[in-house]
């Protein structure tokens, strides 16, 4: 058997977790990512034996018998690289498609984020669109949690001015971002809303809580969060003072012939 710590995912899942540390996301335990892995992925680095089952507590029998490493409840991003047993898990929806195996990690007893059925529920919503997605992503990016206390959380609204803010925001998430409003973390209700709003958006805003972000790879999603917290940082920044310059709708449309994407429709005039 191979050492898991050297498996390329799980070198990249402990290098996105202490990068979105030190973005400044993820503070104490804030923030939780899934990465959906193959049996081919895995098999090497794993003995196949169950360690324990833990309860999903809602029904995932679309993805029974897939893997995910997801980061544990209650743990610190910035501790994943010191001790990545303790602070991740590698899961098998089991047969039942209501429990977890545990198949490694959680070496201290632990267990799963407590916001798995959002995961859970947002990876069966993406794959069903894009049957490349691969990566959940939960955080609490600073400038997008502000800009949910002081702009409209309507979606379009929301969007726009999130595209008006840096010039490649169109181009990277042409789908926009939909909002939820506030709404109690770590339950399957707010799960099944975000798995609703990931049908027509890889973002979506926790208002006064965090984003959830969706990608093919950790990297994908990461600069998907990291390209709308860099708009809502430059929104916060102007939002108080008188707006001279900028970004027309017709440039936006020059920028969708340009790069070959179309923004979400109505969105732009
Ligand atoms: P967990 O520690 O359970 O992952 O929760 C963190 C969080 O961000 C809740 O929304
Ligand atoms: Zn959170």
């Amino acid at each position: 058997m191979k050492d898991i710590l050297t498996a390329r995912w799980m070198v990249q899942m402990i290098h996105t977790a202490d990068n979105m540390y030190f973005h400044g996301w993820d503070e104490r335990n804030g923030g939780n990512i899934s990465l959906l892995l193959t049996e081919e992925e895995v098999k090497d680095y794993i003995s196949g034996e169950v360690i324990r089952t833990i309860p999903l507590n809602f029904d995932a029998k679309e993805i029974i018998g897939k893997y995910f490493l997801v980061t544990g409840t209650g743990k610190y991003f910035k501790n994943v690289k010191y001790d990545p047993a303790a602070n991740l898990g590698l899961i098998r929806i089991a047969q039942n498609g209501v429990d977890a195996e545990l198949m490694w990690g959680y070496s201290d007893g632990g267990r799963f984020t407590s916001e798995l059925p959002a995961h859970l529920m947002s990876h069966i919503a993406r794959l069903a669109i894009d049957p490349e997605n691969k990566v959940i992503m939960h955080c609490h990016p600073t400038n997008i949690l502000a800009m949910t206390f002081i702009h409209t959380l309507d979606e379009r609204e929301f969007t726009r001015t999130l595209w008006q803010m840096c010039t490649e925001c169109i181009v990277v998430f042409p789908d926009g971002v939909n909002v939820l409003p506030w709404m109690l973390c770590g339950t399957n209700e707010i799960g099944e809303a975000t798995a609703e709003k990931m049908k027509t958006s890889r973002l979506v805003v926790w208002s006064l809580h965090g984003i959830y972000g969706a990608g093919k790879n950790l990297d994908e999603t990461f600069g998907l969060i990291e390209t709308a917290e860099k708009a809502a940082e430059i929104y916060m920044k102007i939002a108080h003072l008188p707006r001279v310059n900028t970004l027309t709708d017709e440039q936006m449309h020059l920028l969708e012939d340009r790069f070959g994407v179309k923004g979400r429709e109505g969105y732009l005039d």
